[in-house]
Formats: structure tokens, sequence, C-alpha cells
């Protein structure tokens, strides 16, 4: 594909997927608002109609709870059924806090719309539309923080849990493997359930059937304690403080401070989370042995000690020491010189990595894009670019996938990327990356 038609194919996606206030990430895998997605896909928006990216943001925020929580899943549509677990599966009403509509999910997922609302402040400085959205939603971003910060680190650390591989982002990465061992299934407690993502993908490029009922095992946990984090902590056999959960949210509470100070908003006390997080961060979820960050498992008291992609992206929260930096672009540049499209999502080495099932090794748009910025940032311009291009060079190959091959022989014998077509944020993320122009 050409550049100029690489753009014009983004373009087409975004207006594809989009529904009267929000984007699917794709029509048939997923037909609702994610909130991360939404976060990269209103960037996307924002080259043709800023007025979609706002309301893309908007309506996300649409369902957030009273206590903070920003929902992983917005269904405003009641009535399409095609997906697994549906609202009806979540049953949210058991928190008295979960709005009644639009109804959603009861987990949350990357806080990554602090950075996104100052991307877009950088694109369109002066805009009045967008200067006065940023500033009422400025209360409801710090909230879902407050949210995390509050819920999510009863020691007060620093650093948030998750609960549930979906918060992750990275639903099935073998980082997850072990934990998910902890949990035994009985047949006769587990709800009966039907999964619709594999009549949509090729079932070799999803979750297994063992993971998925370890995911609705959680989420009846969830449901069980009416989602509130107290007694979650005290029994889930999955609590994990995340590389990617706590990078991304750093990066966001930067950008908040950022913005608060540009329109001079209070700021206090998002630096004092950020002072404690970012050092905590640093300190104890680096892995001496592997030289990169690692996610610590609450539950088993250690880190899950493997090289994977969320560890990179503290380059762009600007968290890693210089060393610490060098190493993690040590780690991006032999992977380049192996015949590695960088970045694969798990390390390359390892027996559970697998290149075409979902997380546990494709390459992924947003977190190119994020480790890019990343790179750029700590002054590894080369390394850069190849994460820049090596992403632009998939997407003219292989179309707008959700993810991808990671091993370049390999691509030469593909016609298509893994998992879903036409998706919302590789499109936004490529045609930031194409503007970008390294
Ligand atoms: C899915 O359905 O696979 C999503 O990633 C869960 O949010």
């Amino acid at each position: 594909m050409e550049l100029e038609r690489l753009v014009d194919g983004a373009e087409r996606i975004l207006t594809l997927n989009w529904r009267d206030g929000f984007t699917v990430p794709t029509g048939k895998l997923y037909p609702f608002q994610w909130n991360w997605d939404s976060g990269f896909t209103s960037i996307g928006h924002s080259y043709f109609q800023l007025d979609y990216a706002i309301r893309e943001l908007q309506s996300l925020f649409s369902g957030q709870w009273e206590n903070g929580m920003l929902p992983h899943i917005i269904f405003h549509n009641e009535n399409e059924d095609t997906y697994f677990p549906n609202h009806d599966f979540w049953g949210t009403h058991v928190n008295p806090g979960a709005p009644q509509r639009p109804k959603s999910s009861g987990i949350t997922q990357p806080a990554v719309h602090g950075f996104i609302l100052e991307n877009l402040l950088e694109k369109f400085p002066d805009n009045e539309d967008l200067i006065s959205f940023v500033k009422h939603i400025f209360p409801d971003v710090v909230k879902s923080h407050r949210f995390l910060y509050a819920h999510r680190d009863p020691q007060r650390e620093g650093l948030m849990f998750i609960f549930h591989p979906w918060e992750s982002g990275r639903d099935n990465s073998p980082l997850w493997d072990e934990s998910l061992e902890r949990i035994e299934i009985d047949a006769s407690t587990l709800p009966h359930y039907q999964r619709w993502d594999t009549r949509i993908a090729p079932s070799d490029e999803r979750p297994t059937s063992y993971q998925y009922d370890r995911y609705v095992y959680l989420l009846q946990l969830g449901k069980k304690y009416r989602y509130d984090e107290a007694g979650i902590f005290e029994e889930s056999p999955f609590l994990i403080q995340d590389t990617l959960m706590n990078a991304v949210l750093i990066k966001s509470n930067q950008s908040l401070i950022n913005i608060g100070k540009r329109f001079g908003l209070d700021v206090g006390e998002l630096e004092e989370w950020q002072q404690q997080s970012r050092s905590c961060f640093k300190e104890k979820l680096w892995n001496h042995e592997l030289q990169t960050f690692a996610p610590f498992d609450v539950r088993g008291g250690g880190h899950i000690a493997f090289k994977e992609i969320g560890g990179l992206a503290s380059l762009y929260a600007d968290i890693p020491s210089p060393v610490q930096a060098q190493r993690l672009n040590d780690y991006l540049w032999s992977l380049h010189g192996r015949g590695f499209y960088i970045c694969p999502s798990f390390d390359v080495d390892s027996p559970l990595f697998d290149s075409k099932r979902y997380w546990r090794g494709p390459v992924w748009s947003q977190m190119n894009w994020m480790i890019y910025h990343g790179l750029k940032k700590y002054g590894f311009v080369e390394t850069a670019k190849i994460v820049r291009s090596d992403l632009i060079e998939l997407v003219r190959k292989l179309c707008f996938y959700e993810y991808y091959e990671p091993q370049k022989s390999k691509v030469a014998t593909l016609t298509a990327g893994y998992g879903g077509s036409d998706f919302s944020w590789t499109a936004a993320c490529t045609l930031d990356l194409l503007k970008d122009g390294a």
C-alpha cells in the first residue's frame, strides 16, 4: 500500500467504525466501546474531525463509576448480543456506584486518557473547543487516577494492582500463566458461558478455553464482592502490580500535571502520587537478572520474570535511569538484528512465545506508538525510527489488523495480520506515526 493510500485507509476505518458518538475497535469482534482503545482512536479522529475525538472521550467517561473507576468496556448498545461477556453477564448493578446507563464491565484498563489529552492539546494548542473540553473533563480524569491510588494500592506504595488479566490490556500474556494456574476450576460452580470471539477470529489467534474459564472465574469473584476492592484484595488469586498499567498511569499523571499547570488547576495531589509512583516503579519493578522491568506478583511475592513488552512502556513514562534505558534499547536492537519486527509482545526465546496468539508474541500498534515516543525522548533515534517503520511496513503489507506476526521471514509468506481486521487503533496509531515523519 502506498503511503497516501495508508492515510486514506486509516480514515476509512475510523469512519467505518464510528457509531454515532464512539468508535468500536473493530465491527464484529468488539462491538462496543473499549477504554484504552478509545484513547488512541481519538488521536486518529482528531486529524479529520476534532469533534469526534472529543465525543469519543465524552462517551467513554459517561460510563465512569461514582468511585472514579473507568470501565474497560462501555456497552452503549444493549441489544447487541454477539459478544461475550456482555453487560448482563458482568451484572455491575450489584455495585451501587455503577451507572444504570450506559452499562459497563466491572474492571478497568490502562489509564491512557491523561496523555491522550496532552497529545491532543499539543496538536491543537489554541483550539477553544478542545481547551474548554479538557478543562471540563480534567477533574474526571484525575478522579479515575484517584480511584486507582485509593482502591488499588492498599499498602500505599504508589503502585496499583490489577485483579484480572483483561485489565492489563495483555489478556493472555504468558506473564499471567502461573497466577492463573493457582485457580482450580469447579465445573459445577462456574456459570455456563459461550464464547463469541472464536466464532469470529481463528481460535489459534485467541486465548485458550483454559484461560477463558479463569477469566470468567475472576469476573465472578469481582461480582461476588460487588466489584469492591477490599474483598477482592483479600481473596483474588490473581493480584499483580503490572508494568504497563503503572507506566501508563505515571505517564498520564505527568500529562495531567502539565495540563493542570497550563490552565492554573490544582496539581498537588497528582504531584504526590507521581513522586512516590515513579521511584517505587524504578526500584521495585527493575529485575537485575533480566535487565528489564517486570510485574510484581503480590500473591507470589516476587517478580514475574520475563522479557516482554510491558517493561518497555516505562520509556514512554520517562521512568528508567539512563543505564536502564540503555538496556531496554539494547534489547530492542538485538531483536531487530535477529530478523524480528520490533517489538514482539513476548520473549522470542521463551518456550511460551507464540508468534500468532494475541499477547503471546505478536506486534501491537499502540505499543509501538508508545515505545517510539519513549525512545525518542531518551535520544535513541535510530531505534525509534525502526519501531516506527516496522509498524508502517507491517500495515502496508498486511493491512490494518489487530496484531501482527513479528518474524520477518514468516511475514514474507503472509497476506494478512492477525485477530480483528479494519482495526481502529491500528489505523489511528499508524496515521499518527505517519504524520510524525521521524
Ligand atoms: C476480549 O474480549 O478479548 C477483550 O480483550 C477483553 O476485554
